[in-house]
């Protein structure tokens, strides 16, 4: 595998420079192979630097070899122009950074392992993000990067009508799954496949933290909501909560090696995620009666459900136990039981507490 994606020439993206690689027929087939290796539970430890080139690749080569995409790039953005028929002129570029790419095999096939670990969590102001955006019967709402469909459910037991998407296709699945009643289609942002303003709605839980340019991310929600509905959506806070920092001072207490290049939002792209943050981001990009808010609740969770999270390579410590040998894994595993003793409760549960930043706008 290694050899394989050494022969692409380092740097090269697959958007500039794919047509002229005179292997490419040769190497696509191998690098869907690649993709499919790397969404299984039992891949291999990739080097950092190939594992990036092969998500680049698998997330476009199936198009390629459908003759239904066009690469180019734009300044530092590549982008890629879907040329296949039934694909209609407005929804054809997409536009994609490093971080998108580290954020899409970051998710390949992990649906089941972030329902088990932190989807509770990330369920917690769900109620309160809905009633943030107004979603009432009647109401038609996006709920963008739905994984498995927590607030697509509850939106539908309002009497909405709901349409919710994710990038990966494991949550897909899962969100058609447990959703039946929604419709459930997958696409990413900042392109969705919808007309302006034919939603009522749209909610984004603990989802503009996953992608590579937050402000696109809301302009493209702005655009699928009508004037006068509204957009809500959530982020973890800056200082982090004790459950977030949790993970870090396991980590630094095992003496866990961090991965050369984590992957960071491009400077320019970022925003402070404090409330006044996250409602310049909204404001920003024309949004109006803005208002943000920080949820602060205790999370109550199995020890082992929350270890299985990180341990199946969910979210950024995911990334570093990854990276980790067996031997230092026992140590982190060690760790994670003597600093989460501090938070055990008499029924044996974790009870960690956390912060959220809740804000919503107003479409003019
Ligand atoms: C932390 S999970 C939140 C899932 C869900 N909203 C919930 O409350 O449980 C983040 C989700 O966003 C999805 N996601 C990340 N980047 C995305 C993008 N650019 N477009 C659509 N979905 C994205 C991921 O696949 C994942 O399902």
């Amino acid at each position: 595998m290694a050899a394989l994606l050494a022969a692409i020439p380092p740097g090269s993206s697959p958007e500039s420079d794919v047509h002229t690689w005179p292997d490419w027929a040769r190497i696509a087939p191998h690098i869907e192979a690649i993709a499919a290796r790397l969404r299984g539970s039992d891949a291999p430890a990739v080097d950092p630097e190939l594992t990036i080139r092969a998500s680049r690749l698998l997330g476009i080569c199936g198009f390629y070899r459908r003759g239904q995409v066009r690469y180019g790039t734009r300044g530092t953005q590549r982008s890629a122009t879907f040329v296949g028929q039934g694909l209609p002129a407005k929804w054809e570029t997409v536009t994609m950074t490093s971080f998108d790419d580290h954020e899409r095999l970051r998710w390949a096939g992990r649906a089941a392992a972030y329902q088990r670990s932190f989807a509770a969590l990330c369920a917690y102001p769900s109620e309160a993000l809905l009633d943030a955006a107004g979603v009432e019967a009647g109401h038609r709402m996006l709920d963008a990067g739905t994984g498995p469909g927590t607030l697509a459910a509850l939106a539908c037991a309002r009497g909405a009508a709901v349409v919710a998407v994710d990038a990966e296709p494991s949550m897909v699945d899962l969100a058609r799954l447990r959703v039946p009643e929604a419709e459930v289609r997958q696409a990413t942002l900042p392109n969705l496949p919808f007309a302006d303003g034919c939603f009522d709605a749209a909610v984004a839980n603990f989802v503009i933290n996953h992608v590579g340019d937050p402000a696109a991310a809301v302009v493209e929600l702005r655009r699928v909501v009508r004037p006068g509905g509204r957009i809500a959506v959530t982020v973890w806070p800056y200082p982090q909560p004790p459950l977030q920092r949790l993970w870090g001072e396991i980590f630094n207490a095992s003496g866990a090696s961090r991965p050369g290049a984590m992957p960071r939002l491009d400077a320019d792209k970022d925003f402070p995620r404090t409330p006044e943050g996250l409602s310049a981001l909204l404001a920003d990009v024309g949004l109006s009666d803005v208002h943000c808010y920080t949820i602060t609740w205790t999370h109550h969770t199995d020890p082992e459900d929350w270890w299985s999270g990180p341990a199946n390579g969910i979210g950024a410590p995911g990334l570093l136990m990854e990276h980790q040998p067996p031997t230092m894994i026992t140590r982190i595993r060690h760790e994670y039981d003597r600093l989460t003793a501090a938070y055990r409760s008499d029924d044996g549960l974790l009870a960690l507490p956390t912060a959220a930043l809740l804000a919503s706008a107003a479409v003019c």
